[in-house]
């Protein structure tokens, strides 16, 4: 059954949130919060090792009421049954969306075209359990008899963001062998990372969900060539592994099959990297870490499954984001990890949340009449207080920021953390109240400052504050409170597309520019330029020239 096509601007409880938003805009965070005094506590949620703060954000309880009455509206409980069950909700690729199986128990049946495919998971994660412990332990051996100490991850978008992020998010955790990543078609990211290797003790685990991408099946081209400059044809074995649902184009590749790893239509790239797309995590950090990153995840999908909207993290999370996008006219949203380990966490969620949601035809083919995917973005604190958390603070955009942070540090240097979760603290707080006028008068009179000086320099230091902020605080970066993470924004992703009555699993829009890129490179290739706009033609022509 496909998902419903509700358009959520017609809801009874849409027009109620448009009167409601009228009525809470001029409302400052700081009165809400002396208005009730139980306003943290009702706005928070414990699950698991997180806790999450969401009182800091301009709701009250009527507009929380409001957003799960939409929530109702639109059946998103069905929705999420339909999702789990595997019912072909990427309507336009007529496929399910199943990564929350590739975290299943053993225990569990989940049915593709009347099949369990539980049992097939398991197959690729004891294949890929099997193949880890082999390289890491240097059972496994090169061409040359030498074991491994480089593992070279050749892919893009999901087939490499997913695997990227979660090898540094959890580099603490990490073995000896060093992980690479080469995804841009740019030949100089290929050459530089190829430029520090050596051929006999390299693995190359090439990922590609179709096997057709431009982009990684030149970088896995050019590596192939370079290890032949040193090995021989049938070494190529021995060294190279993908990931695939393409077993036709893998074997043409040359791979063996046995060093194939299988995965499935129903899981899209970007929500990947729980198969054996996240095969270079698994040997990065070891197989039972990586399966404690699955176990985390699948926890977060019972919470999501099973826990009442009203404390169900992905639910509220995800209608808060509709609250601002909707009615706010927010168009970002910033997230913002106090980890170092996190530093690709938000160029990670940037291709699931927008690829996912960047979507302007409704379920039913028409134009939508809201808006929809929001613009993610964002650094590792402290860093981007020093960089763009002015423009937040007093700059003219309302936006919405989750602040990520954990109560332990791993290196457990205690003062660097207190610092550091200081900062944290510190900045929901200061977006949330600002400074007044009479605050900073009397900080600059304390000062000594005279009156000219200060009513010239007054303006500029007055914060109005009332800034939303989300604080999600997490006992500690482990590799399952890392999958729960991820989980926990998946299906944020999920309940914001169920809202917006748009199918976040096709991603139509990244093909033209494939297409086009195609034309152009023949034009490049050829003497002759085809036909193009003036611009792009003056531009193919300086280039060639
Ligand atoms: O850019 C579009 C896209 O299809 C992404 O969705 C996907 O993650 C990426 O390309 C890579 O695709 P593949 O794994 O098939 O090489």
């Amino acid at each position: 059954m496909s998902l419903s096509k509700i358009n959520p601007s017609t809801t009874e409880s849409w027009k109620k949130l448009h009167d409601h938003f009228n009525q809470l805009k001029p409302q400052h965070l700081k009165t809400l919060f002396k208005e009730n005094p139980q306003r943290a506590k009702a706005f928070s949620i414990h699950f698991g090792d997180f806790f999450v703060d969401y009182s800091k954000n301009r709701i009250t309880e009527e507009t929380l009421s409001l957003l799960l009455e939409l929530a109702d509206e639109v059946k998103l409980k069905e929705a999420i049954s339909q999702y789990f069950k595997g019912e072909n909700i990427n309507e336009t690729e007529d496929r399910a969306v199943l990564h929350t199986a590739l975290r299943a128990k053993i225990s569990d049946s989940i049915f593709v075209n009347g099949k369990n495919i539980v049992p097939e998971v398991y197959e690729v994660r004891d294949k890929i359990k099997a193949f880890s412990e082999r390289i890491i332990s240097g059972n496994t051996k090169g061409y040359s008899g030498k074991a491994f100490t480089d593992v070279v991850n050749i892919g893009i978008g999901g087939s490499d963001l997913g695997p990227v992020m979660v090898t540094e998010a959890l580099k603490f955790y990490k073995n000896h062998l060093n992980v690479h990543f080469v995804s841009n078609v740019d030949g100089d990211h290929v050459h530089e990372t190829l430029k520090g290797l050596n051929p006999e003790t390299t693995l190359f685990v090439i990922v590609s969900k179709s096997f057709t991408t431009q982009e990684t099946l030149s970088n896995a081209l050019t590596i192939k060539k370079w290890f032949l400059e040193n090995a021989s044809e049938k070494d190529v074995a021995k060294h190279f592994v993908a990931v695939s649902t393409n077993l036709k184009k893998i074997d043409e590749f040359g791979i063996s099959s046995e060093n194939v790893f299988p995965m499935w239509d129903w899981v899209g790239g970007r929500f990947s990297l729980w198969s054996a797309v996240g095969l270079s995590i698994a040997l990065s950090i070891g197989h039972q870490n990586f399966e404690e990153l699955l176990d985390g995840a699948h926890e977060m999908d019972i919470h999501f499954k099973e826990t009442p909207f009203s404390e169900n993290l992905p639910v509220i999370l995800g209608l808060l984001t509709v609250w601002y996008n909707n009615f706010f006219g927010a168009e970002t949203e910033a997230i913002i990890p106090y980890s170092q380990y996190l530093h690709r966490f938000s160029a990670y969620l940037q291709q699931g949340i927008m690829e996912s949601n960047g979507k302007s035809k409704d379920r039913a083919g028409n134009s939508v009449s809201h808006e929809t995917g929001t613009i993610i973005w964002g650094e590792p604190g402290t860093n981007s207080q020093h960089a763009f958390f002015q423009l937040i603070h007093q700059g003219t955009k309302l936006i919405p920021t989750d602040f990520i942070g954990f109560k332990e540090s791993l290196h457990g240097d205690v003062e660097h953390h207190k610092k550091l979760m200081a900062n944290f603290f510190a900045q929901t707080e200061a977006l949330m109240n600002g400074k007044t006028e009479e605050e900073v008068k009397s900080e600059l009179e304390q000062q000594g400052v005279g009156p000219e000086k200060l009513d010239t320099i007054l303006p500029f230091k007055v914060f109005e504050g009332n800034k939303p902020t989300t604080t999600l605080l997490i006992n500690k970066l482990t590799p399952k409170n890392l999958g729960a993470l991820i989980a926990l924004y998946e299906h944020r992703i999920f309940v914001q597309g169920v809202i917006w009555n748009i199918f976040s699993y096709d991603q139509w829009g990244v093909e033209l520019g494939k297409q086009l890129a195609k034309n152009i490179l023949a034009d490049l290739e050829n003497s002759e330029i085809g036909r193009h706009d003036s611009s792009t033609m003056q531009l193919l022509q300086f280039f060639k020239g």
